[in-house]
């Protein structure tokens, strides 16, 4: 499974690249709003620190509209993945982006038809958001496995980027319904390795290493 970080904080994002195992990062227009940094400056610098897929969001609702912000954005990066909604224009959008062989990730997707079809488009990629189905009382890692089953149903390649994850948990079960990639914030990215039984036994073991060299 790949790591994808989901901010555009660049203290975070060099901090969690510095591990090692961040493939890619997501952006999205809040993220990227709570910076308050010129957009294509800010996409620019986090190509440069993660090498990965950086995903950056147009921000039209109408396909033309989109196309065009779309190719200006592609321009930023050779690793850019235009980020489009998935509606009808979004649809319309990525099968004029594919076309041209830029990278797209489909996003606010909440059920596994809308993941249908932007696959059948040629989407790079499809985001799931998880946490905001299960924040309504869904069970956002059925709507995953669902949408696992159905592009393995048809060997569709578009990779399935689980978002929207909130906690550790949400990681491990995306990870065992065969999700490709897992995004999430720096807080949940941090919090993986956590477990209180391995501080314990780092403690132990320095303090027994201590004692014996008195
Ligand atoms: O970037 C999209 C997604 O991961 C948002 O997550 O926590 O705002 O639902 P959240």
């Amino acid at each position: 499974m790949k790591f994808f970080l989901d901010t555009a904080n660049l203290d975070e994002l060099r901090d969690a690249a510095a591990m090692g195992i961040v493939d890619g990062v997501t952006t999205n227009p809040s993220l990227v709003a709570k910076e308050g940094k010129d957009f294509k400056t800010l996409v620019a610098e986090i190509c440069e620190i993660v090498p990965g897929p950086v995903s950056a969001e147009v921000v039209s609702t109408e396909a033309n509209a989109m196309v065009k912000e779309g190719r200006e954005l592609a321009k930023i990066a050779d690793n850019i993945v235009v980020k489009l909604p998935t509606i009808a224009e979004g649809v319309k959008a990525l099968t004029v982006l594919a076309g041209e062989g830029v990278k797209t990730n489909l996003t606010l997707v909440f059920q596994p038809l809308q993941a249908l079809i932007v696959a059948k488009a040629g989407a790079t990629f499809v985001s799931p958001f998880l946490g905001r189905l299960d924040d309504i009382g869904h069970d956002g890692m059925e709507v995953l496995s669902e949408i696992r089953q159905i592009y393995d149903n048809y060997g569709f390649r578009t990779e399935i980027l689980a978002a929207s994850l909130r906690h550790p948990l949400h990681v491990a079960q995306a990870a065992k319904v065969g999700a490709d990639i897992g995004t999430m914030p720096y807080k949940t990215f941090k919090s993986l390795l956590n477990h209180p039984l391995t501080d314990i036994g780092l403690e132990r073991f320095l303090a027994d290493w201590k004692a014996a060299q008195q």
